[in-house]
């Protein structure tokens, strides 16, 4: 789908960061944008700044990632926003910095609920839509860390990992009959956002600061216009990073057991 002009994109974790600079490139090409997350206020000003910026509709549907008893909700009211969905890029996430020894499984438990079940279930919300056209995009944003586990990111790594294992199986099990839907898996990697200042410590306390290695990160702005020209190719998986992150995971494909060693040292905080 090279030409997003009237296509209706919902976009999760679009108050900030990655999202919000996809919300912005999405505009430019003329998209309706649907924009959610927690904070209504930011969703507001993004919205203005898409209208600006040439998108065709903007509308928000705030909500808590967290809150699985609202997915289903929110999910039809998404499609009735517009009255359809062409492309739902499931971005909404929080991270960690935290060694896995000092992490309560509370924080384990809400990393999973935030990157991992809240896409399982509002794919499985969305799917009958999906199927009844025989059409639509579902981009879930997982991370390089979801192909390589490092320090400092245990719980965060099982639920991006988690993300690969899902919707890698639902692809295939929808090709044969569903043909119109495409399964898309965006692993970013280093990219200069808040994620760090929302990224949770062990004991659940927010980090509230900007790591050394995101700082050094892709803009936000650069990254979305790699991901909008990617994501319209159709690959399944596409990695976005800095030649690092990029060269760590064609090492992790070919070379595992080195890749064990490089990642005891990997400075990723
Ligand atoms: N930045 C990187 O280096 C990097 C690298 C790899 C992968 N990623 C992935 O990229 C995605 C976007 O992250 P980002 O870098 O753009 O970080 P960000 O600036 O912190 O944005 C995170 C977005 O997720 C939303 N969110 C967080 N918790 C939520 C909840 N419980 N319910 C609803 N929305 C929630 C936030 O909105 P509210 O706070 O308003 O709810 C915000 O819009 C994440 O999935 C992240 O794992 C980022």
């Amino acid at each position: 789908m090279k030409n997003y002009s009237g296509k209706v994109v919902w976009i999760t974790g679009a108050s900030s960061g990655i999202g919000e600079a996809l919300a912005l490139g999405l505009a430019k090409r003329k998209a309706r944008l649907l924009l959610s997350a927690r904070n209504t206020n930011a969703l507001e000003k993004i919205s203005v700044q898409c209208r600006d910026a040439g998108a065709m509709d903007v509308k928000i549907l705030p909500f808590d990632l967290k809150d699985a008893a609202i997915l289903q909700q929110k999910t039809l009211e998404a499609i009735r926003a517009f009255g359809e969905l062409d492309i739902v890029i499931l971005n909404g996430g929080i991270a960690q910095r935290s060694l896995a020894m000092n992490t309560t499984i509370e924080v384990d438990r809400e990393i999973m609920e935030v990157d991992y079940f809240s896409c399982v279930a509002i794919s499985k919300f969305l799917l009958p839509h999906f199927c009844e056209k025989n059409n639509g995009q579902l981009v879930v944003v997982s991370s390089v860390m979801g192909i390589i586990g490092t320090p400092f990111r245990s719980g965060y790594a099982a639920a991006k990992h988690a993300l690969h294992g899902y919707f890698d199986s639902l692809r295939a099990e929808l090709w044969k009959k569903y043909k119109g839907i495409r399964i898309t898996l965006v692993c970013p990697g280093w990219v200069r956002t808040n994620i760090t200042y929302n990224a949770l410590n062990g004991d659940g306390s927010k980090l509230d600061s900007m790591d050394k290695a995101t700082a050094r990160g892709i803009d936000p702005a650069i990254f979305a216009e790699t991901m909008i020209r990617k994501i319209a190719s159709g690959k399944n998986t596409i990695v976005i990073g800095g030649w690092k992150e990029t060269l760590a995971v064609i090492i992790q494909r070919f070379f595992p057991e080195f890749m064990v060693k490089v990642v005891r040292s990997a400075a990723v905080r």
